[in-house]
């Protein structure tokens, strides 16, 4: 199939940034693959089982990043961005967040009280390693190291198994000249992956007697559309959809340097039975045309879902490279089982957040000259970031990662919602779903709701509330509160099943209260 860049282009934007669906569900609240016009929409609709469970061993995990609860990092890319005005909503900074070193203990109890088994987090590069000479000199942060072992020893001590994130979005700022985007920058320097293998290297042997479990990147899709397509990450326009895909392919050769390096430096097991496992937290979502009967919408969405949901996985665990992401392995640089990519990841690490509805014949409007998506209305429940809430795309995105036989954890799913109406919900219907890929024959292993706490929602700012716990950003001991799905989660969590009569007696979706974005 040829690859229409440009409208690939439209969708991946879609992708980061709205969640329309019009597939009318089956009984299962499934995906109706046929031709049928009429209903362009129809809310989820859950299975008929009586209870939805989870077996011994399953993660109950929170998760979060760096940049979005730590303050101070000073020296990263997305500090100097949020201090750009007209970048983040409201003006918001990331030091004004939950300031998760100064609470600790707070965060873990907060996991405790959640009845959580597991905990994702970053380690950010730009605090061990401030500037380029403390990189090159290998001069780490004693504090910075400090504070996360800190958190290691705490999590320990709570019986709490970590995930390390060691790419979240941010990146050092000497990786990434805000002042200079015309200039290669962040993962489309070349510089980049042999530097991101030796973090991983040094990160890895510092912490590999305490954490098994490591995410080298995450969402590298979305990070490089926010960054090159849509302009709402660093280093922003020039907005350039070659640049993005040359970044992808950079990027790939830097996991796999970390990959490789990490399982070179950590040798020790820290409780979990092996020394190590790695992959990256690749955001999957639903691609749905916006017309069945419609040709060029199926083929579209399907072109869509090859680019956003397989490519990436394919070339990790396959060793196929598709170098012109035609689909096809006829390229004059594509490679079949490539035994330099092949098996660099040890679990699919996979976040949802939900669908997309593709449509062949967008009215497309052009962000910076590339050519961006016009929302299509849907009557699904909305998340406080607008996005349609659509848990049964879960257990489809799950069952989609079968052919690479390897386990699935779900390092992030959840929404915005700052009044705790719809979240308890929202919770229980997409671990329903899980269930339901476990019985599917999908082996999960875990389940990381986002987030922990309220956080800095990156270019929204702290409108989206995102936590089990929310945070009082205005008072000075930033406290922790937990929301009602906290308790559900420690219920869910402890009895590892959830009942169709739990679900049944939460309260019906209400309507958000939509955060804006920064223009
Ligand atoms: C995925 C990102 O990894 C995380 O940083 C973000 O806060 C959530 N999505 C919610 O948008």
């Amino acid at each position: 199939m040829a690859l229409n860049r440009a409208v690939v282009a439209a969708f991946l934007v879609a992708a980061c940034s709205s969640n329309d669906v019009t597939t009318p569900p089956t009984d299962a609240g499934g995906e109706v693959d046929e031709c049928k016009p009429g209903s362009r929409v129809t809310p989820y609709v859950r299975d008929k089982a009586a209870e939805a469970t989870f077996p011994a061993g399953f993660l109950f995990g929170a998760a979060s990043a760096g940049m979005q609860i730590e303050k101070g990092l000073t020296h990263a890319d997305w500090y100097q961005w949020a201090n750009v005005p007209g970048k983040v909503a409201a003006g918001d900074k990331p030091d004004n967040g939950p300031d998760a070193f100064a609470h600790i203990e707070d965060d873990v109890n907060a996991l405790k009280a959640a009845g959580a088994n597991a905990y994702r987090f970053s380690i950010e590069w730009s605090r061990i390693y401030p500037t380029r000479a403390s990189f090159d000199s290998n001069t780490p942060d004693k504090a910075g190291l400090d504070a996360y072992h800190a958190l290691l020893t705490a999590l320990k001590a709570a019986g709490i198994r970590p995930m390390v994130t060691l790419h979240h979005f941010a990146t050092p700022d000497y990786l990434d000249d805000i002042t200079k985007p015309r200039e290669p920058q962040t993962f489309e320097r070349d510089e980049m992956a042999p530097m991101f293998g030796e973090w991983c290297k040094r990160m890895g042997k510092e912490f590999g007697a305490e954490v098994d479990d490591w995410i080298t990147i995450n969402e590298p899709l979305v990070l490089l559309v926010g960054a090159y397509l849509v302009g709402a990450h660093p280093p922003g326009p020039p907005l350039d959809i070659d640049r993005m895909f040359n970044a992808a392919k950079k990027l790939v050769k830097a996991h796999v340097a970390g990959y490789r390096a990490l399982h070179e430096a950590d040798t020790v097991d820290a409780g979990t039975g092996r020394a190590v496992a790695v992959s990256i937290a690749k955001h999957n979502r639903i691609f749905v045309p916006l017309d069945h009967c419609e040709e060029r919408d199926v083929e579209a969405a399907k072109k869509t879902d090859y680019v956003w949901n397989q490519w990436m996985y394919n070339a990790l665990v396959f060793g196929d490279w598709d170098d012109d992401l035609d689909g096809k392995l006829d390229g004059p640089n594509d490679k079949k089982a490539d035994p330099a990519l092949k098996g660099t990841v040890d679990y699919i690490g996979v976040n949802y957040y939900g669908v997309s509805t593709v449509d062949a014949t967008l009215q497309l409007k052009f962000i910076g000259g590339v050519p961006a998506y016009d929302h299509l209305p849907t009557d699904l429940p909305k998340t406080d970031m607008s996005w349609d809430i659509y848990p049964h795309g879960l257990r489809q995105v799950l069952n989609q990662l079968k052919p690479y036989k390897l386990p699935v954890y779900i390092t992030e799913n959840g929404t915005g919602d700052s009044k705790d109406v719809n979240k308890s919900r929202y919770l229980a219907e997409h671990l329903w779903e899980v269930s339901g890929a476990i019985r599917d024959g999908v082996d999960v292993r875990g389940y990381y709701y986002w987030s922990l706490t309220d956080n800095f929602e990156w270019d929204r700012g702290f409108c989206p509330r995102f936590g089990l716990f929310q945070i009082d950003y205005a008072s000075p001991a930033k406290t922790r509160k937990p929301t009602r799905a906290a308790a559900l989660f420690k219920q869910i969590a402890e009895q590892k099943k959830i009942t169709a009569a739990t679900i049944d007696g939460l309260p019906a979706y209400a309507a958000p209260t939509p955060c804006p974005g920064p223009r």
